[in-house]
């Protein structure tokens, strides 16, 4: 196991680790199963070779217990191996509730990364060990792919939607990271690294370089400055969902549908306010398309989500 893993980036995460057990696996059960058919084969074609003495009366037709035989251990194994991999892979897509929200940018040829308190970086990103991390993650321009070796995990960031990315980081070090979607000229320089460090070292790093306000603050400026205040906050005569909450929420829809209020959904209802309509309100919202960036947005879905019970649409985060 020791010898394969060296061919592979080391492992940083629990999941990287279960992602290498199961590819050696499947390697390892592919290479027996072909190793059985090639010497089947070898044997098979030296005894009955043209002018070998072999015995060639009455060849068996069939044999019922061999073919099923063959036929169901094999396919029960690899249906094994399926049920493995599709357990990981479903846990590896659904971060935990509590996981710490970073928001990640992606641009020709960048990576730009933003800490809830602000702290901003480029082409570096520092994490907490130990600690479910979840990039939310979009572009300003064409496709590109989020790719940690170390933590065996990719992701496309696409633009004009949020696609999420979550790791626990368990090894301190640096790690690289790296585009995986060819995006123009300078694709290949478009790399970074991940710096996992204890959780202490993290928040001091953090605390220490922020100069931009926290993220749901920028947020709250925004929410005022464009007017979101006048419809949503809870002294409003104006009819308008209820924000404090919201994220995570199943949320019934007009045309009888339901949702869940994850980042592309709130995303969409501030620049498409006409397509996913709440159950019981008008369409009265104006469309904010081409009035809010990338960065805006997801200030402003920061700021919904630091308020709770206590704190409604409007109030200071
Ligand atoms: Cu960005 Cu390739």
């Amino acid at each position: 196991m020791s010898a394969g893993l060296t061919v592979l980036a080391p492992a940083a995460s629990a999941a990287a680790r279960g992602a290498d057990v199961l590819y050696f696996t499947l390697v390892g059960f592919s290479t027996f199963m072909a190793g059985i058919f090639i010497v089947l084969i070898a044997v098979f074609s030296y005894r009955y070779r043209k002018g070998s003495q072999a015995n060639r009366d009455k060849p068996p037709t069939h044999a019922k217990g061999l073919e099923a035989a063959w036929t169901i251990a094999p396919l029960m194994v690899f249906l094994g191996l399926f049920v493995w991999a599709a357990y990981d892979y479903a846990r590896q897509s659904q971060p935990p509730d509590d996981a710490m929200p970073i928001f990640v940018v992606a641009r020709q040829w960048m990576w730009k990364a933003e800490h809830a308190n602000g702290r901003r970086e480029i082409n570096e990103l520092h994490v907490p060990l130990n600690t479910p991390v979840k990039l939310i993650m979009t572009s300003q321009d064409v496709i590109h792919s989020f790719f940690v070796p170390a933590f065996r995990n990719k992701r496309d960031v696409v633009p004009g939607r949020y696609s999420v990315l979550w790791f626990e980081a368990d090894r301190a070090g640096e790690y690289p990271l790296l585009c995986a979607e060819y995006c123009g000229t300078d694709h290949s320089a478009m790399i970074g690294r991940i710096i996992a460090m204890p959780p202490e070292a993290y928040a001091r790093w953090r605390d220490e370089g922020a100069r931009h306000p926290g993220v749901a603050q920028r947020g709250y400026a925004l929410f005022r400055q464009h007017g979101c205040i006048g419809c949503h906050a809870a002294a409003s005569t104006v009819h308008a969902p209820e924000l404090a909450g919201l994220p995570g929420r199943r949320v019934h829809l007009a045309d009888g549908g339901t949702i869940t209020a994850d980042e592309t959904y709130i995303r969409d209802s501030i620049l498409e306010p006409q397509k996913q309509i709440v159950a019981g309100f008008d369409t009265i919202m104006p469309s904010f398309k081409g009035q809010l960036n990338e960065e805006e947005i997801m200030a402003i879905i920061e700021y919904i989500r630091s308020l709770d019970a206590g704190r409604h649409a409007g109030e200071r985060p």
